[in-house]
């Protein structure tokens, strides 16, 4: 086997993208790494920092704190990332309703992406990795040796998240996160830089009519194929 692989599997909000990276990567032993978790810390410090108004942030200064900051990840035993904002966990802080709303708005900006892709070619360094994202086999890892995009319907996906949330959020509604997950999927396909999109050179896996073990054993099959074959 070569000695360092990269798998980028991206696809839409709630697809399943890190469940099923997590065990790919486990069963390889390869590091999983989150990328969604480092545009979310950058969401909570903008937020806690005031830097979000109605529709708009205020980019300057949230680059100008991210300069004197740092975004870093701490492995677990399983070695799976754990998102630190200046060495302290913020793993919790990032999965809250109020950073999916605005995560979009941080995840559009030219600098905000230039800032994150830094981190992520960093930290793939010398070691195989498995990467979700959006942009991971189009942008920060065009040659990745995998690639996969996972997709389920709106409903599918919605349900799955409103499940997630449930458990911390008990007052939240399907149609909320629902719509939520509409408005994000609109964002992350439209916009100007590293929209999310489907490459050519992409393995599609639709999980509407697969359970978690199916998508993960397809995608192992798919990887131990090839690499028995080099
Ligand atoms: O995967 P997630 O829902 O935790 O991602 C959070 C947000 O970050 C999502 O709205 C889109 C954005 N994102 C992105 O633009 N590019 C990535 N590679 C990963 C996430």
């Amino acid at each position: 086997m070569k000695k360092k692989v990269i798998v980028a599997i991206d696809g839409p909000s709630s697809s399943g993208k890190s469940t099923i990276a997590k065990l790919v990567a486990k069963h390889f032993n390869f590091t999983y790494i989150d990328s969604g978790s480092i545009y979310r810390a950058i969401t909570y410090l903008a937020l806690k920092n005031n830097l979000v108004k109605t529709d708009s942030i205020d980019v300057v200064s949230l680059i100008d704190l991210l300069n004197n900051c740092s975004i870093s990840f701490s492995f677990n035993s399983i070695n799976q990332n754990i998102i630190n904002i200046d060495d302290v966990s913020v793993e919790n802080e990032i999965r809250t309703f109020e950073i999916s709303n605005n995560v979009s708005l941080i995840a559009e900006k030219n600098k905000v992406r230039k800032y994150v892709l830094k981190i992520q070619k960093d930290i793939s360094k010398n070691k195989s990795v498995v990467m979700d994202g959006r942009d991971i086999g189009s942008v920060v890892f065009p040659n990745a040796d995998f690639k996969f995009f996972l997709d389920a319907s709106l409903d599918i996906r919605s349900l799955r998240r409103w499940n997630e949330l449930k458990l911390s959020e008990k007052d939240l509604k399907f149609e909320d996160v629902k719509k939520d997950l509409l408005k994000r999927d609109e964002n992350d396909i439209n916009r100007k830089f590293s929209p999310l999109i489907r490459t050519k050179d992409s393995i599609l896996i639709d999980s509407d009519q697969l359970n978690i073990v199916e998508v993960v054993s397809q995608i192992i099959n798919i990887i131990n194929k090839e690499i028995k074959n080099k």
